[in-house]
């Protein structure tokens, strides 16, 4: 009897031991919260990412994204993410000003003529410094995601600078931004992206600035009847992560993902170009918003309103860095 007890219980500790040796470990859960609809680049690129994670290697890595500040808004992700509540985030370069003030560079008006010159700033030795720029406080940047340059929109037509003056404009929260609109007299408004759209149809604000694929897919055109194209700032986006979630996953894991991330953010830049134009057109064929197109002379006057917003933040973020922005436009 006592013989027949100890073989159960030996065969038991066997098949305990084999289910363990054969168990599967769970795959690590990637969470990537974003603030704008999938059909934008930095949308597109998220899902592109989840999508090759999925193919090469799903078994284990598992990306879930959250778009259209579903999961969290700008404002709260980063702490969410030193919580371990998410792991991904990409926020644009204009919102981590409580964090670095280096980042601050991109918000300078009429920095980059246009997205080449920002493209060729990012993908510079000083661009990628800066996407360590965060490291002391947990956070690391793994790449940039374009979106496009900025436009104006209002209820009023802005041709000139005087145009905007007294006027209430929501901006995401960048103490640069605020400045480049005082510079005009107006009043500016930090507010999270998810609370434009009705800030604008109750006309609680009377205009914003933002991209063409985000005035096109939040439906900004269909409350603000003007947009000036006065391309005179940046929206693109870091890609961020926590130091301590990244440097925990396995290195092999840690490199996979990375690749990934690089041809998803690859894909989302290839993407954002074309969308500027096609979202710009359907915004004019909408018959909704008229598009003011600026003569030489009244650019000039926007620059001339706006550029001494550099001097004043010329000390926090460094000349050296300005001018290093700056001459990419070479
Ligand atoms: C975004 O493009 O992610 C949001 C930009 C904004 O807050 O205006």
């Amino acid at each position: 009897m006592l013989r027949k007890v100890t073989q159960i219980l030996a065969i038991t500790a066997v098949s305990s031991m084999l289910a363990i040796g054969t168990a599967v470990a769970a795959p690590i859960t990637i969470k990537f919260a974003h603030v704008v609809a999938e059909n934008t680049p930095k949308g597109q690129a998220a899902n592109k990412f989840r999508d090759l994670v999925a193919e090469r290697m799903g078994d284990k890595v598992v990306v879930e994204v959250f778009p259209n500040s579903q999961l969290f808004g700008d404002d709260t992700v980063l702490e969410a993410m030193a919580l371990g509540d998410v792991q991904l985030a990409a926020p644009s370069l204009s919102k981590f000003d409580r964090y670095t003030k280096s980042l601050q560079v991109f918000d300078l008006p009429f920095l980059f003529s246009d997205m080449a010159a920002a493209e060729r700033f990012q993908q510079s030795d000083i661009g990628n410094e800066l996407l360590m720029s965060m490291e002391s406080k947990g956070l690391i940047g793994l790449g940039y995601i374009h979106n496009g340059l900025k436009q104006i929109s209002a209820h009023k037509p802005l041709r000139v600078p005087e145009d905007a003056r007294g006027l209430k404009f929501r901006i995401q929260a960048s103490n640069v931004l605020a400045a480049q609109f005082e510079a005009l007299g107006a009043m500016p408004l930090k507010k999270p992206f998810s609370e434009v759209f009705t800030l604008l149809q109750t006309k609680a604000i009377d205009g914003q600035e933002n991209t063409w694929s985000n005035i096109y897919s939040q439906k900004f055109f269909e409350v603000q009847p003007y947009i000036t194209e006065s391309n005179h700032g940046l929206i693109d986006y870091l890609v961020v992560t926590s130091a301590e979630f990244w440097n925990g996953l396995p290195d092999d894991i840690r490199a996979e993902v990375k690749k990934a991330l690089d041809e998803g953010i690859a894909f989302g830049n290839e993407v954002a170009a074309q969308k500027a134009l096609d979202d710009k057109q359907k915004i004019i064929d909408s018959g909704r918003s008229e598009i003011i197109y600026l003569t030489p002379e009244e650019r000039a006057l926007w620059v001339e309103a706006m550029k001494p917003v550099w001097q004043k933040f010329e000390e926090e973020i460094g000349k050296e860095l300005i001018d290093a922005a700056y001459a990419s436009n070479e």
